[in-house]
């Protein structure tokens, strides 16, 4: 088990938003996470990477066997973790290539060398069929939207994670970008074994992907879990059928 989260409840600025979650990751498992706007999806996802705004106030997480309620960012980091912005920042000065370098020696990853730290890099710009030239500029300055959600791609693929949230990479991304998105994280998980929470609207994104775990999310609670067949449903009814 990567993950296991037990009657998980959360506040943010004193507002309860978790209401008792319940979740459990197994290794190299891919879990989908959809529920309507509000309902606590992305506030799960910060929970989970130790977001200092987020307040547990009961329950539990439990990551790679370890209890990492009160553990900072980076520790949690450390054992595995790693969360895709739904809204990646803009740090201007902040050079790309020093940010995954740095990152990369702050995870205690193995040492390669230079050479092939960046002809990891340019692989993945390549699969990822993002310009080139992006990887000389600032972290997500400047970048068009569908550009951030790969680059969050890219972080994976090089800080090679245990479990990655994925907080909607999807959104905002052209037809073809969404499939090529899609097929670089199926490539990602399959390398390293590693399970992902992905986080979503759209089952575009899931054409690509084989998700084992359907979770739906309302009022700050799992509220339906099932499999594929659940996408379906709630694409052809909504979320709150019986209100139609
Ligand atoms: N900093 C904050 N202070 C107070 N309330 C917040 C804060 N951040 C988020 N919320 C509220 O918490 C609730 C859950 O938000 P969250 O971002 O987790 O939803 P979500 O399920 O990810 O939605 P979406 O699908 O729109 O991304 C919302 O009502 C939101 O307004
Ligand atoms: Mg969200």
């Amino acid at each position: 088990m990567i993950l296991d989260i037990r009657d998980l409840h959360a506040d943010l600025e004193q507002r309860n938003v978790l209401k008792g979650v319940n979740l459990k990751i197994g290794e190299g498992e891919l879990h989908v996470l959809m529920g309507p706007n509000g309902s606590g999806k992305t506030t799960l996802a910060k929970s989970i990477m130790g977001h200092p705004a987020v307040k547990i106030t009961n329950g539990e997480i439990t990551a790679d066997g370890k209890v990492i309620n009160d553990l900072p960012v980076n520790e949690r980091a450390k054992l595995g973790l790693f969360l895709q912005f739904q809204n990646p920042i803009e740090i201007e000065g902040m050079g790309i290539v020093n940010f995954l370098n740095s990152a990369r020696g702050a995870l205690n990853k193995e040492k390669i060398s230079y050479k092939e730290f960046m002809g990891e890099i340019k692989n993945n710009v390549e699969s990822l069929k993002l310009r080139e030239d992006l990887i000389g500029r600032s972290l997500n300055y400047g970048f068009s939207g569908g550009e951030k959600k790969k680059m969050e791609v890219l972080q994976m693929a090089i800080f090679k994670p245990k479990l990655a949230i994925l907080d909607e990479p999807d959104s905002g991304l052209d037809i073809d970008a969404v499939r090529v998105v899609a097929e670089n994280i199926n490539e990602i998980r399959r390398k390293a074994n590693a399970s992902v929470l992905l986080i979503t609207h759209y089952s575009r994104i899931l054409n690509y992907m084989e998700p084992q775990f359907i979770h739906i999310m309302a009022d700050g609670k799992v509220v339906r879990e099932g499999g594929k067949e659940l996408i379906a449903q709630v694409e052809n009814e909504g979320y709150t059928p019986d209100e139609k």
